[in-house]
């Protein structure tokens, strides 16, 4: 693969920076935000003033963690535009994610924070190995996911052609690859497989086309998932990290050079990482959630932002700004099964060890009488069809789930083609335990 790595002089100077000189922006950056939040919104004055805060309480930034959290029924509860800081007039975009109970979570950006937004997508496009001057292929889905538009104006913002195709309709996908001609891809990972079928259904060479790079998120992927995908097309594949409450696509990114965990833009978002049950603060190097602070956020400042992803702080390496290792999972997403937690992505590493099954899969968790069950429903590659390779595939993938991740699940293999694709954000759990 082509060596992408950007030139120094080509990154903004404070990713580059010292940690000092890093902290002391966020320090006075965060003074400014807690103190937006506390005189613009009722809702976190009334949140301060009762946890016996007040902006002025912040002197270095472990105070921080004395402000009380933010989760998304707060959002939802101020519905559509309570907790927005500054006149309707001034804001000049909403998002808003539908989630999968109840009314939508609403967003809403200044013109500043658009412009803010663009430069961290330009940051991320650039950190993954695009450059200005290339051709990018938006297929993250265009509307009120935030996506679609966010890589667009990121894209723009670095100096590329920006080809706005938004998700679906597949076949359109593979023309416009071949006709455009880009050297890079925005889509969600699950997305991108439904696009190399196409291409193999079309007769045509994906490692041929004239991508370069995916930059892929808006799910959990796996390590295996990337192999898998960089092996297919030959480009690179680097993970972009997001949430509309906190911004949309390019809260953090990959590098292409390391690929190994998510640079967080830490001159506009404060993370924490905090045990879930207690809501305390763990050292970098532990596992939990990944909480965040805008720093910078004018029409909806967000403080202590309680993602449900699950991760943990390392330090930087190709930047100075730390590191997220890749999200395992949302706690929201955790299946417990008989006792014993599993992750989506645990079973999409096993699915990718097995050479028979393609890495498309959905689980369904049932009840019979007291008993939970697991069926992983995958399906065979090409290679694999047969009725006697898929019972072997079957046979290989429940052995590997036993062993590894320590669950009894029954193992369905359809034909190819046999499992549900996915435009956008794949459905990887169906839960009919009622
Ligand atoms: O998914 C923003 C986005 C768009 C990110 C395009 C990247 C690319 P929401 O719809 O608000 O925003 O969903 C946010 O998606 O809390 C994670 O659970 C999950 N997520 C996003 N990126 C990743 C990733 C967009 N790279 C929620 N890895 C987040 C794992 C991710 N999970």
């Amino acid at each position: 693969m082509l060596d992408l790595t950007p030139r120094k002089q080509d990154l903004d100077p404070i990713e580059t920076a010292s940690r000092d000189e890093i902290a002391a922006l966020q320090l006075q950056r965060l003074k400014w935000s807690l103190r937006h939040a506390y005189d613009k919104v009722p809702f976190y004055r009334q949140g301060f003033e009762a946890a016996g805060v007040h902006p002025d309480d912040l002197s270095c930034l472990t105070d921080l963690a004395k402000f009380p959290f933010t989760i998304k029924s707060d959002l939802r509860d101020n519905y559509p535009f309570g907790l927005f800081a500054v006149p309707k007039e001034q804001v000049v975009r909403v998002h808003a994610s539908s989630g999968t109970t109840g009314k939508p979570t609403v967003v809403g950006y200044t013109q500043k924070d658009i412009d803010t937004w663009a430069d961290v997508v330009a940051r991320s496009i650039r950190a993954s190995g695009g450059r200005p001057g290339d051709t990018v292929h938006i297929a993250y889905g265009y509307g009120l996911f935030t996506g679609g538009l966010g890589a667009h104006y990121g894209a723009e913002r670095l100096g590329c052609l920006t080809v706005p195709v938004s998700g679906g309709m597949t076949e359109r996908q593979v023309t416009l690859i071949e006709d455009f001609k880009p050297d890079v891809i925005m889509v969600t990972p699950s997305y991108m497989l439904a696009i190399l079928d196409e291409f193999h259904r079309q007769g045509l060479d994906p490692r041929a086309s004239s991508l370069k790079v995916g930059i892929f998120g808006a799910e959990p992927w796996t390590n295996a998932m990337r192999a898998e995908i960089e092996q297919a097309f030959n480009i690179h594949a680097v993970d972009i990290y997001g949430l509309s409450e906190v911004m949309g696509p390019g809260v953090a990114n990959e590098c292409v050079e390391t690929k190994d965990g998510l640079h967080i833009w830490e001159d506009h978002f404060y993370p924490e990482v905090i045990d879930p049950e207690s809501g305390q603060v763990l050292p970098d190097g532990e596992l939990g959630e990944l909480v965040f602070t805008s720093l910078t956020k004018e029409a909806l400042p967000i403080i202590r932002y309680r993602t449900r992803d699950l991760t943990r702080l390392l330090p930087g390496t190709a930047r100075s700004m730390r590191r997220m290792e890749k999200v395992t999972g949302r706690s929201d997403d955790m299946i417990i099964l008989r006792g014993v937690n599993v992750f989506p992505t645990q079973i999409e590493e096993q699915i990718l060890k097995c050479d028979g099954l393609a890495p498309h899969y959905q689980i369904l968790l049932t009840k019979r009488g007291r008993m939970d069950g697991m069926t992983i429903q995958v399906e065979a590659s090409p290679s694999a069809a047969g009725a006697q390779a898929r019972e072997a595939s079957a046979t290989e993938l429940a052995g590997h789930v036993k062993g590894v991740v320590g669950v009894t699940a029954k193992v369905e293999v359809a034909e190819p083609g046999g499992v549900e694709r996915s435009l956008g954000k794949a459905v990887r759990v169906i839960d009919q335990r009622g």
